[in-house]
């Protein structure tokens, strides 16, 4: 079985075509970075442009690179959010069109279970499993209970941590985005624990036995430190020392909050023989030292440790793709999928039964 994915949420216009065994036939992923990068974020109306413009031949690099047609395709799926609205209805658009005209089924998938989902794809971990989801959008601790089934156990009441690495970079006068260019000045460093020392940082929320996060007061320390160097001293040194201490931070504030979860998973699942998996991803995965932390983590508490390829950490259209197929595959009945009038969602929780949390910035 075959099902093609498309991505179009925020900046990155995608698409795949995954098979049933996991094997990934194709991945095409065109940044709009270059585009954005300019005014510093990603401007909604330049996205929805840039993937109006690129979508097609996106999806026929896709097909073509998987060496199949439109009808070989046994379903086809679309992120409908959360996200950019003008994103989410282009790419949601063209799925609709190939579902309609091959009569294949049509799915509307939350780009948030693409992220989850994606260990299911690489490692092949089974249900009920622990998920840190960190990405540019959203911080949550989840534990994937079953397809369609993810019960929140944390999240972030401002800030998203990705989104903490983009605004202390631009602070820093580094471009966006800034977790990865964060990373790559940080390795200049040669001596983290006088960074750490220098750049005092603090870990808000560290001490509430809660599994949420806050960043917002990190940001603003980060600002701090920079305004109260002298005029102009912020050199190359001194950005990468602050890099490295806020990386430093952000990595022990997950692994903090994301032991609390272990705690909370194992108490529900302890006696469970597979309930051993603990999955970090989203954008922000793709960093060393917070890989480390958590693996270190899952180590000392027997939990597996799982964290996507570079390939898929960022968004794409494989893991899209895979939700379909899992969908697909539950059902057993190809006919089934959503309608064709489903509609996209620009917010769209994994967890709609979570208590509401009181935080300025909830997003989920
Ligand atoms: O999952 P993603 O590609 O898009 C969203 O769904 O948001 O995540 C993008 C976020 C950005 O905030 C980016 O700065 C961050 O992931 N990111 C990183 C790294 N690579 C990407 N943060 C820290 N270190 C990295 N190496
Ligand atoms: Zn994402």
């Amino acid at each position: 079985m075959l099902v093609l994915g498309i991505e179009s949420s925020c900046d990155e216009t995608a698409a795949a075509v995954v098979n049933e065994n996991g094997d990934i036939l194709s991945n095409v992923v065109l940044s709009q970075l270059k585009t954005h990068q300019v005014y510093g974020g990603v401007v909604p109306e330049i996205a929805a442009r840039e993937h109006l413009e690129h979508i097609d031949k996106v999806i026929a690099a896709a097909m073509k690179d998987a060496n199949i047609s439109f009808g070989d395709l046994n379903g086809v799926a679309a992120t409908c959010g959360p996200g950019l609205i003008g994103g989410l209805m282009i790419g949601m658009m063209s799925a609709k069109a190939i579902a309609s005209v091959h009569k294949i089924p049509f799915f509307g998938i939350n780009h948030l279970e693409g992220h989850l989902l994606t260990a299911r794809l690489t490692d092949k971990i089974e249900f009920p499993y622990l998920v840190l989801l960190i990405s540019g959008g959203h911080t949550q601790l989840l534990i994937a209970e079953e397809l369609g089934k993810y019960r929140r156990v944390g999240t972030t009441l401002d800030d998203a941590a990705g989104e903490c690495f983009d605004k202390s970079a631009k602070l820093m006068g580094l471009p966006y985005p800034g977790g990865p260019n964060i990373e790559k000045i940080a390795k200049e460093c040669m001596d983290s624990n006088a960074a750490t020392q220098r750049f005092q940082l603090p870990a808000p929320m560290k001490d509430k036995k809660t599994c949420d996060f806050s960043f917002s007061g990190l940001k603003t320390a980060v600002r701090l430190h920079v305004d109260n160097l002298p005029e102009g001293a912020l050199n190359r040194s001194d950005v990468a020392e602050l890099s490295c201490a806020l990386e430093i931070k952000i990595a022990e504030i997950l692994a903090n909050k994301s032991a609390r979860a272990v705690s909370q998973f194992k108490k529900l699942f302890g006696r469970s023989e597979t309930a051993k998996a603990f999955v970090v991803c989203g954008g922000v995965s793709a960093n060393q030292k917070i890989r480390q932390q958590l693996e270190m983590l899952a180590l000392r508490s027997d939990m597996t440790f799982h964290a996507p390829p570079p390939s898929l950490s960022g968004d794409n259209g494989a893991m899209i793709a895979w939700v379909g197929m899992e969908r697909l595959l539950a059902n057993n009945d190809s006919s089934l999928g959503d309608p064709l009038d489903f509609a996209a969602k620009p917010r769209w929780p994994l967890d709609p039964d979570a208590p509401k949390r009181q935080g300025a910035g909830v997003k989920a």
